[in-house]
């Protein structure tokens, strides 16, 4: 949520850091802004709607060639979209510069005490007061570096904060607290940036700040003391392993589409190495060193948000059925806040794409002091939720860029039934047949894809209705419950998902042929259960979509439309389901014009609570 990128070095920065608002832009696209220094002179730009615009505005100026530039990609929080909300914020005399992702939750404190020593406001940004809040700190100490330190003791929330100053044309100050920060380490420069993906094609090199790190940064070094502890830090230059090839759009319109294809490459990938049919093994390296700890578990407990928590849900039934260990999952937005009875044989498992979700960090850090093992399922390599877990399984689905989730999902199943396996320790019986059905599902979710046209054509049929009911039943009603989210994230058409046989508790009532409804309907010991909640629907005149197994004839009678995915093992349909999914509500969202990637009010991402 909001991008950050400032530059440093020998070179001009202006285009290493418009390049990077760009590769970051899907943080966040309400606004961009860009602040220059060259010596003592400051240039700033700022421009509403997306960081193209802002490069527009740019080009048409003769000279925006300087060493030290930041520049940012907004998704509002406080006040709304506009030029002046933009960041970099300033203070008063227009002479400090601040980006800043996150949420200063006493700004109004701060800033009616600012207000009171003659300090005025342009913006309704809680981010102004951090600029104007230095300024008043350095009129008392010496340096911009005490100054910087003094305003953020005085800040509360979460942060990640760039500055510059016109009085320090070659310093960078950066600090972060539970919002993510990372710093490029090239020749002669240095680029910071909320995520790798803006510092990848300059430099492999990197150093990530932790919480309450504050880093002074010239072209030529990186500084880092830790607030908390006040000790000067040596700063651990890491390579990063992963590169921007992935997130090239190639022939695709969107990245949302590239990604739900990329499903197939994404289940081989997750398993690569990992699960054999042949040995009848699955090894993951990333739990090699807590494989002691993990023989007494007795209960698992699972936090993400959103799509991940949909995820975490089919991860309940895998690893309760194969592994027969109590699985719950919580929002981590509500966990964080409950009292939750916790015993050291209780594991912690994060999972999340980005790694940098604050609700789910939140969570993580509610069971520091509990002595429990916490795992990560996490695609972001390096990530932070990658680094305070004791242990995981990286997902290793490439750079997700469409704001909707779609292959991040498939690796976050295939993942979890690999979780379920392991933790099974080969005992129950459907153990082989389950490795079987990895190895072919890459297959599989192919022919899923191949029939995107068939797909497309249904989805066009509906994509006028103002809101859809998804069903299903064990562990394809997790599914439904992602298949709404789909919907309604990328096409804004309200839907829900619920478990079929709850429907007849209350959402039945919702049903009329201006309602219709998308049954995860494949093959299942429950299917009949199914076929009645499905001619319950129907009797009152709701329209049915069905995601079917091939071969099933009879659900042509029942359902007005239907989706034939591959005969496949019950408990990995979910991947197969939603590969469907993804595409019915791509399609959808297509049909209405929709901006596919970057769907209204969201981010990727969300580093706010
Ligand atoms: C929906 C979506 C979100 C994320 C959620 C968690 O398509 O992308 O619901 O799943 O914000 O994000 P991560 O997985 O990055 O923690």
């Amino acid at each position: 949520m909001c991008g950050i990128v400032g530059y440093i070095g020998k070179r001009s920065g202006t285009k290493v850091v418009l390049d990077g608002l760009e590769a970051l832009e899907y943080r966040g696209y309400d606004s961009a802004g860009i602040a220059l220094i060259d010596g003592e002179k400051s240039q700033v730009f700022k421009e509403v709607g997306r960081v193209s615009g802002l490069i527009k505005t740019i080009s048409k100026q003769s000279d925006v060639s300087a060493p030290l530039v930041m520049g940012h990609t907004r998704w509002a929080t406080h006040g709304g979209v506009t030029a002046e909300n933009a960041h970099p914020q300033t203070n008063n005399d227009q002479t400090i510069f601040v980006v800043h992702n996150g949420i200063i939750e006493n700004f109004s404190e701060i800033r009616t005490k600012l207000e009171a020593s003659g300090y005025n406001f342009k913006s309704q940004t809680d981010t102004e007061v951090i600029p104007n809040l230095i300024d008043f700190y350095l009129k008392q100490l010496d340096s911009f570096e005490a100054a910087f330190k003094a305003a953020l003791a005085d800040v509360r929330g979460a942060y990640s904060i760039v500055a510059i100053s016109v009085r320090e044309p070659n310093t960078l100050y950066a600090a972060r607290l539970s919002s993510p920060l990372v710093i490029g380490v090239g020749d002669g420069e240095h680029i910071v940036a909320s995520d790798p993906s803006a510092i990848m094609d300059h430099t492999k090199k990197v150093i990530y700040l932790e919480d309450y790190d504050v880093a002074v940064v010239t072209a030529e070094k990186v500084q880092v003391q830790n607030l908390k502890d006040h000790n000067r830090i040596e700063p651990k230059v890491e390579l990063l392993d992963f590169d921007n090839e992935q997130a090239v759009l190639g022939d695709f319109p969107n990245f949302m589409l590239k990604e739900i294809f990329e499903a197939p490459a994404t289940i081989k990938t997750a398993t690569l190495g990992r699960a054999r049919a042949d040995t009848g093994t699955v090894k993951l390296g990333g739990l090699e060193t807590v494989l002691r700890q993990l023989k007494h578990i007795e209960r698992i407990v699972i936090v993400a948000c959103g799509t991940a928590s949909y995820a975490g849900l089919i991860g309940e039934y895998l690893i309760e059925e194969l592994a027969g260990i109590p699985v719950e999952v919580h929002l981590a937005s509500e966990f964080k806040y409950r009292d939750e009875p916790f015993s050291r044989s209780t594991v912690l498992l994060a999972i999340s794409q980005s790694g940098e979700t604050a609700d789910t960090i939140a969570a993580i850090k509610k069971v520091e002091d509990f002595g429990v093992l916490r795992l990560g399922v996490v695609n972001a390599v390096g990530s932070t939720i990658a680094r305070m877990t004791d242990a995981g399984v990286y997902c290793h689905a490439g750079p997700e860029r469409a704001v909707a989730s779609t292959k991040a999902f498939i690796a976050q199943v295939t993942v979890l039934a690999l979780i379920a396996l392991h933790l099974s320790d080969g005992k129950h019986p459907q153990f082989k047949p389950l490795l079987k059905e990895l190895e072919a599902l890459p297959a599989k979710a192919q022919a899923v894809l191949d029939s995107a046209e068939d797909i497309k054509k249904i989805a066009e049929k509906y994509a006028n209705y103002d809101s859809f009911l998804y069903i299903g039943r064990n562990i394809s009603f997790p599914s439904a419950l992602e298949g709404a989210l789909k919907l309604k994230e990328t096409s804004y058409i309200h839907a829900e998902g619920c478990a079929a046989g709850e429907m007849k508790h209350g959402t039945l009532a919702l049903i009329d042929e201006n309602f219709p409804t998308f049954a995860m309907a494949t093959d299942s010991p429950l299917l009949e259960k199914t076929y009645s909640n499905i001619q319950e629907i129907r009797a009152r005149g709701g329209p049915v979509v069905a995601i079917a197994t091939e071969g099933n004839k009879a659900i042509k009678e029942l359902a007005d439309d239907v989706i034939y995915i591959p005969k496949c093992e019950e408990e990995l349909q979910p991947i197969l389901q939603q590969v469907a999914a993804q595409l019915f509500a791509y399609y959808i969202a297509s049909k209405l014009g929709r901006n596919i990637d970057r769907p209204r009010n969201l981010a990727k991402s969300v580093t706010v609570e």
